[in-house]
């Protein structure tokens, strides 16, 4: 898809179906290329990505809800309980980290740009999270972004073997797309776009 393109057609997608659009192995190939060419602050690499697939994908969203059933009211379960029912129904998700040792390792590297670097790690995340969004649109997925961190961190370390240094930043979930997002309301672009020449 033309890039241009790829950025309208990128939306938060709810409802998505348990379904593949594309071969797996493909999927991998296609993510992996992501986080090997997404830039870094200092270069760092201080990123890592866990893709979880069929039964991982499940655990990912039983755990967030089990979870949450412990800490909500009974009365406010009964909304939450269903919404996360909504990501476990998607094909599979990508967990993002970050790596804390790397950061603290560049603080002392670096000590001049030591107090930069807590922001660069969350810009990090923040580039490789959209970088792997237009990737899973691309490839004809339909996708949001969660962020049920650091709630579920504990119990994803334990299954997956996240090292401790690994630090969860968000969860992007995939689908094949059953209903397109509502059309979305912009602020005048001259609000958000000056141009001076
Ligand atoms: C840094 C960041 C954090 C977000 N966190 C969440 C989230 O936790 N849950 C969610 O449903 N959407 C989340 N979103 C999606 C935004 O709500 C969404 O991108 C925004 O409303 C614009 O809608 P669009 O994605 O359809 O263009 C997040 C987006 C960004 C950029």
């Amino acid at each position: 898809m033309e890039y241009s393109e790829l950025l309208i057609k990128r939306r938060s997608s709810y409802m998505l179906k348990k379904e593949k659009v594309v071969d797996d192995e493909i999927l991998i190939d296609k993510i992996s290329k992501v986080i090997l060419n997404t830039p870094t602050a200092f270069n760092s690499m201080a990123t890592h990505i866990v893709i979880g697939l069929g039964e991982n994908h499940n655990f990912i969203w039983d755990t967030t809800k089990e979870t949450l059933k412990k800490i909500v009211s009974p009365e406010a379960f009964k909304k939450t309980g269903p919404k996360i029912d909504v990501f476990k129904n998607a094909y599979g998700t990508v967990l993002i980290y970050k790596d804390i040792e790397d950061i603290e390792g560049l603080k002392k590297a670096v000590p001049s740009f030591a107090n930069r670097q807590d922001n660069w790690a969350e810009q990090n995340i923040g580039i490789l999270a959209y970088a792997i969004w237009l990737e899973l649109v691309d490839l004809g997925y339909g996708v949001n972004m969660q962020h049920y961190d650091p709630l579920i961190d504990a119990d994803l370390a334990q299954k997956f073997a996240i090292p401790a240094a690994w630090k969860l930043e968000a969860q992007i979930v995939f689908g094949k797309e059953v209903i397109k997002p509502d059309k979305k309301e912009f602020k005048p672009i001259e609000e958000r776009l000056k141009v001076f020449r």
